[in-house]
């Protein structure tokens, strides 16, 4: 069966249409780039075709880019540089074809797709949400090889270029369409027709070869004088190395091949862009973040078919979580009731879900009438009205157990006997929660991270009542949220939370002997840390995170048992981000420098300041020790899992593939002893657990 179709019609217009044989999507694997290599020499050499327009045979889905399982099985540079050299020459071909080229663009375009697309004339595409276009290499540790570090800074200009190539984020039709990297943006249904239309109007012309991006006089001065743009580029660097702190090689070698193209010409930025793409293919870092890959599509695939259909929900509490959550069902087209306690309250959470699909709209991935049409799926009410309808309803209420006690008693009260309870909360016991309910199998955690609709992770929390079809029914209906869920068991701060907070306490102990606050946030991002304990736990908020740490003292007993630091600053008003004091000083919602006053407040301990070595083993071993014990009790029983839920959930650095395989590459023997000789000098929370003993013995790791 062929990959590519080419079908030239009576009017001389070809369309070869790539539709990869039994595979759901398109995919640019080693034989289809033969095949295409082949095709466009047929084109080349037909009498009468005037202009051709290239488009995908699959339904919303237009090229995902390069066979991600080629480039995780490169082993040797050179086999990674060949690659790139025949993709960016086969792509050259496309690029020299002696008639007008355009792409059909409808769902994702991505890595090669979009280099293919770049390499055509035009690109006219479809104003679906599923339509986004991306140099996403950098996600996986490598840089674009089929020359688009090359060809998208002379479409968009540098950049609109850079900011797509160094970042590996998708652009959406609205903003493609302003920075020229659409020509045309068009209704899916009548998308080939715009296509040929356009390549027809282009038979007989030349080539379009200006940027085509509409941008200001100054930014147009800055990127066309080599002296400016070398400004740009020192600033891009900057920009990356802060962002990254050095830990992610990828953008660093793309920005090389992109100002060398630009300051030595296409040949020798070709060249460049394939020898990185080959040099950085074989890296651990690449590895280990295509291999996360691998962990969120098994995270997805994991997820069993369920026959509830929730078309109707609730969402108790208009608070923080409460508006995020409303707003993301109301986007996937589930009506939602909202019920708080007072007006204001709900005129908040309608606000912020109204924030939410301002900012989606401004971005391009929906249209402004999906917007609206989703914000008009959410109504407040301040009783439980319309809850009779509700398929499910999601808990947001504060986080005290007597209370959501009574909520899960009223609900069940209006509701009908189907409806699911699921809960958000972030520490609470489901199983307790499930001693109020009528219907314990009903009850489950649904536990989203903030911001709702920038965390892909949800936690579904069994309780010892959970059904199969209630757990089964709210990990479904989080992918159809489009979020990632991980099944645990219930216990302590269930997965995330429970080996968050040791990381944070240890932080706030090391405060205590002296520390200050930016050395140990500063070692903590260096380790490719999203965010640094402090700015982490003004974040969760002060309060937020002293109850959640008691709760885990309760659960999980004298090893948890927080530094009465939390529960001082808290008690002196230090809340963190949401009231502008916490363990940084704030301006608005800008965070600014540390806040000297905390000093002042903090519980000292004796054996002040011990030096910097120990800031990382102290934390990240506890999260270590931790999770094995998450493994012993089986709140979660896959290694893997247990990575892929701290990566999606708190962003533990990608580039390290996780925290048991960072624990596996350091060697279980090592930290073992790190554990035991803290244990000493620190305390017994540091003893290493039963299981890590026993590996550090047999020579074994999490993942062997
Ligand atoms: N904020 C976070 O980062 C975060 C993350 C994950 C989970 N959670 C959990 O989500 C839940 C809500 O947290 P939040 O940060 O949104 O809190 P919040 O204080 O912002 O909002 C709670 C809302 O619940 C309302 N409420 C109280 N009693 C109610 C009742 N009987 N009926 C209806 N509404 C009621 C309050 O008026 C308030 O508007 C908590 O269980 C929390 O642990 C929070």
């Amino acid at each position: 069966m062929p990959a590519f179709n080419l079908n030239v019609r009576n009017d001389g217009i070809a369309i070869i249409t790539f539709d990869l044989p039994e595979e759901k999507v398109n995919k640019l694997t080693t034989p289809a780039m033969e095949e295409l290599d082949r095709v466009l020499d047929e084109a080349a050499a037909k009498k009468g075709i005037k202009a051709l327009v290239f488009s995908s045979g699959k339904d919303g889905n237009f090229i995902v880019g390069a066979d991600i399982a080629e480039i995780r099985d490169i082993r040797d540079p050179k086999k990674g540089e060949e690659i790139a050299r025949k993709g960016q020459s086969i792509l050259a071909k496309l690029e020299a074809l002696p008639f007008p080229t355009v792409a059909a663009i409808h769902g994702p375009c991505m890595g090669g797709g979009l280099e293919l697309a770049l390499a055509c004339w035009r690109r006219v595409i479809s104003n679906d949400q599923r339509t986004m276009l991306a140099l996403p290499e950098v996600k996986l540790g490598i840089s674009p090889g089929f020359g688009g570090t090359q060809r998208l800074p002379r479409l968009v200009g540098l950049m609109n270029a850079l900011d797509m190539i160094l970042t590996g984020k998708s652009i959406y039709a609205k903003k493609a369409r302003r920075i020229g990297l659409a020509d045309e943006v068009v209704y899916k249904e009548i998308l080939l027709e715009s296509a040929v239309k356009a390549a027809r109007k282009d038979i007989g012309k030349k080539r379009p070869q200006t940027i085509r991006a509409r941008r200001p006089l100054i930014i147009r001065l800055m990127e066309g004088n080599p002296f400016t743009r070398s400004i740009v580029f020192r600033m891009a660097k900057k920009t990356v190395l802060k962002e990254t702190r050095g830990n992610y090689p990828a953008p660093l070698a793309a920005l090389d091949a992109v100002r060398t193209g630009l300051g030595r010409g296409r040949k020798a930025g070709y060249r460049k862009e394939a020898r990185f793409l080959g040099e950085l293919a074989v890296t651990a870092i690449s590895k280990n973040l295509v291999s996360i890959y691998y962990l969120n599509e098994a995270l997805k695939k994991d997820v069993a078919p369920s026959p509830a259909r929730i078309a109707n929900a609730g969402v108790l509490g208009a608070g923080v979580m409460g508006g995020g959550i409303a707003q993301l069902f109301a986007e996937k087209g589930i009506f939602v009731r909202m019920k708080d306690i007072k007006t204001t309250f709900i005129s908040t959470g309608l606000k912020a879900a109204a924030n939410v699909f301002k900012k989606r709209a401004k971005k391009g991935i929906l249209d402004p009438l999906q917007a609206r049409d989703g914000f008009d799926r959410i109504t407040g009410t301040l009783d439980y009205s319309g809850f009779g309808q509700a398929d499910m309803v999601v808990e947001a209420v504060v986080e005290n157990m007597d209370v959501k006690k009574a909520v899960v008693a009223e609900f069940e009260n209006a509701s009908k006997e189907s409806a699911i309870f699921a809960s958000n909360t972030s520490s609470l016991s489901i199983t307790e929660l499930a001693t109020a309910s009528q219907r314990p199998g009903k009850v489950v955690g649904m536990h989203f991270f903030n911001p709702v609709d920038k965390m892909p992770l949800v936690e579904i929390v069994r309780g010892e009542k959970t059904s199969d079809e209630t757990a089964a029914a709210i990990a479904s209906l989080s992918r159809r949220l489009g979020k990632l869920p991980v099944t645990v068991n219930d216990g302590p701060g269930f997965l995330v939370n429970r080996i968050l907070m040791p990381y944070l306490g240890e932080a706030v102990k090391m405060l205590e002997e002296g520390r200050r606050i930016g050395e140990i946030d500063e070692e903590l991002l260096d380790f490719g840390m999203p965010m640094g304990a402090f700015i982490l736990l003004d974040e969760i908020g002060i309060d937020v995170a002293h109850k959640v740490a008691d709760i885990l003292y309760q659960g999980l007993g004298e090893r948890a048992k927080p530094s009465s630091t939390l529960g001082s600053l808290h008690e002196e008003g230090y809340l963190g981000k949401k009231n502008g004091k916490g363990f940084y000083r704030y301006k608005g919602r800008a965070r600014k420098g540390p806040d000297e006053s905390v000093y002042a407040k903090i519980v000292k301990v004796s054996g002040q300041n011990r030096g910097n070595q120990d800031i990382i083993d102290r934390t990240v071993l506890l999260m270590v020790k931790e999770a094995a014990l998450c493994l012993e009790e089986t709140i979660i029983e896959r290694a893997d899992y247990l990575d892929g839920a701290l990566i999606f959930g708190i962003g533990f650095p990608p580039f390290r593939g996780g925290l048991l395989r960072y624990a596996d590459d350091r060697g279980i023997k090592d930290i073992v002893e790190k554990l035991e000789g803290f244990a000493k000098k620190y305390g017994e929370r540091f003893a290493p657990p039963k299981s890590l003993i026993e590996m550090a013995g047999s020579g074994k790791g999490f993942y062997s």
